[in-house]
């Protein structure tokens, strides 16, 4: 059980009690930690016989006595891939498949421990904006809590599954004309006169859910000593497996940290803008463009947090072309016959790229999270390698199969 559990600002390191409803410190403005103090140090062999969800980590996060929100999130696969290795030029890789979680990405983490702290907080309504997994999963989360539940997204370019299942768990959507940035403005702009609770990644919640990943790279495969790839949009989930990582070293359970790779589309990638031209402050990109939708993001909110990752880590981040992107998802799933959504690609053509330009050593054994489940996204240009053929009878097949010899 968590002995204490707060709110801290990264900035001026301002305490919040637990039970705020704050986004942001109110003193500077700046962005929030959670801070979970357990009773004792965590230890590896309490785990044994524990539930197979991320709740089996349950000392290293907040703990809601009666009004947990779960769908059974987490303790996702962690896959080897020796072809993929190969084809990105590292020792070995693992594809920690996030696509796995119950609404098929990521966020379900964050979204049980964020719609818990609803109910903790009394809310009765919750709000997000999201270029489409957010929201996804913050409909079926609300759905299991009995939570209201408004989603606003741009009006185009949100994946079609991902929209097919904010209706499904019966949110109310609004499809905003612009993108990404614009509704998380909307949202920050008509959340309080709502009285609904805001469950994008500036809220810290959130992140302390998404953390989990890291636990479980961990324990799945036995070291640390390693890079972990992650696609970045918001800058949130980044920043949460660092987290994860750090605090697994706090309580002495590993001594290596891993260097954390940032990986962006090269029409959505203002963190790397700054990363490389050492600006002093994010510029964010007006319209940011790129096939992987779910990172099509030109203002992100955690930009700091993802920062300061980069900077402990010593990692590295960069852009990659939509090309390129296709060209990961076709080596996966040709390759290993497993798959992400597009943005869960470019963190595998991210590597890709780094490995080519000497930046990542190829003696690395390399995470890199599959962070979206490949059925959310079935746009033709996906796969335009590999069109059907269409027939009416069996000697078309037979005469096509003649014909390749
Ligand atoms: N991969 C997928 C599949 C995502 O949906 C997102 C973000 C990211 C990576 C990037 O994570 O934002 O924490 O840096 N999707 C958000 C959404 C923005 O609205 O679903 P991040």
């Amino acid at each position: 059980m968590s002995e204490r559990v707060y709110l801290m600002c990264i900035s001026c390191g301002r305490e919040f009690e637990r039970d705020t409803l704050i986004y942001t410190c109110s003193s500077c403005g700046d962005l929030l930690d959670v801070v979970v103090e357990p009773k004792s140090l965590f230890r590896r062999d309490t785990l044994q016989g524990r539930v197979d969800s991320m709740w089996r980590y349950k000392e290293l996060l907040p703990s809601f006595d009666k009004g947990l929100v779960t769908l059974g999130e987490g303790y996702t696969r962690l896959v080897e891939c020796k072809k993929l290795a190969k084809w990105i030029g590292v020792r070995s890789l693992y594809l920690k498949l996030d696509g796995l979680n119950p609404t098929g990405s990521f966020k379900d983490r964050g979204m049980s421990v964020g719609t818990s702290t609803a109910l903790r907080l009394r809310m009765k309504r919750v709000i997000c904006a999201s270029t489409g997994n957010t929201s996804a999963s913050l409909s079926a989360y609300s759905a299991r809590a009995g939570l209201e539940c408004i989603v606003i997204i741009p009006r185009e370019k949100v994946a079609v599954g991902k929209l097919f299942q904010a209706r499904l768990f019966n949110s109310k959507v609004f499809q905003m004309v612009g993108g990404f940035d614009d509704a998380m403005t909307v949202v920050l702009k008509c959340a309080q006169a709502l009285d609904a609770y805001i469950l994008n990644s500036i809220n810290p919640w959130r992140l302390e859910g998404q953390k989990t990943t890291a636990y479980e790279i961990w324990e799945q495969l036995g070291r640390t000593d390693i890079a972990v790839a992650v696609p970045v949009g918001n800058c949130g989930n980044i920043s949460a497996i660092w987290k994860g990582f750090k605090e697994l070293g706090i309580h002495g359970v590993i001594k290596d940290l891993p260097i954390m790779i940032g990986a962006q589309a090269e029409g959505a990638a203002p963190l790397v803008e700054y990363w490389e031209k050492g600006l002093e402050t994010i510029r964010p990109w007006k319209n940011p463009e790129t096939i992987a939708t779910a990172i099509r993001i030109g203002n992100p909110v955690n930009w700091k947090k993802a920062v300061r990752a980069l900077r402990e880590s010593k990692g590295l981040i960069t852009a990659v072309s939509d090309d390129d992107v296709v060209k990961a998802l076709r080596a996966m799933s040709s390759l290993e016959g497993l798959a992400g959504e597009p943005s869960s690609a470019v963190a595998i053509a991210a590597s890709k790229k780094l490995v080519d330009e000497g930046r990542i050593d190829p003696d690395t054994t390399l995470v890199s999270v599959v962070t979206g489940n490949p059925l959310k996204d079935t746009s033709d240009y996906l796969i335009s390698w590999n069109e059907p053929v269409k027939i009416t009878d069996a000697n078309e097949i037979i005469g096509y199969f003649s014909r390749q010899k």
